[in-house]
């Protein structure tokens, strides 16, 4: 079993990024915790700031990994570029979000990605990723 979580901009951040909406940890401390937990699996991770780079990974592991965990950030809300590359892809993405989207501003409530995805997971944390691991586990 071979996964990858993907994370869009500002989540290098996190930890230090308003720790009041998306919590105290970092994510590699997180991500640390994940491999402990699931050493069975291959996990990868991959973060970027950049659209296009988040487009060329999903390029690069849709069509050989067993699935994706995808926290687009903002761009979840703006690109119909990362929704057109889900579209294109293989492999199932399942589409997480640390904060409940639908209960901030009313621009976060629009998920371009959505519709291309198994699902979505938002305002459960960090734990919105460990739900998605076991959802392709089943
Ligand atoms: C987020 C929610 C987005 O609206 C925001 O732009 C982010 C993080 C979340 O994980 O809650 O960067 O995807």
């Amino acid at each position: 079993m071979k996964l990858i979580i993907i994370n869009g901009p500002n989540l290098n951040l996190l930890g230090k990024r308003e720790p009041e909406i998306y919590g105290k940890n970092t994510f590699e401390e997180f991500f640390a915790y994940l491999q402990e937990k699931y050493p069975h699996i291959t996990l990868h991770y991959f973060q970027s700031n950049s659209e296009g780079a988040l487009i060329d990974k999903l390029h690069e592991v849709g069509f050989t990994y067993d699935g994706i965990i995808m926290n687009a950030g903002a761009y979840t809300h703006t690109s119909i570029a990362i929704a057109d590359a889900i579209a294109g892809i293989k492999t199932g993405v399942i589409e997480v979000h640390i904060s409940n989207v639908h209960a901030r501003e009313a621009f976060r409530h629009k998920s371009y990605m959505a519709a291309k995805c198994v699902g979505s997971i938002a305002g459960l944390g960090l734990t919105g990723y460990e739900l998605a691991i076991d959802y392709f586990l089943q």
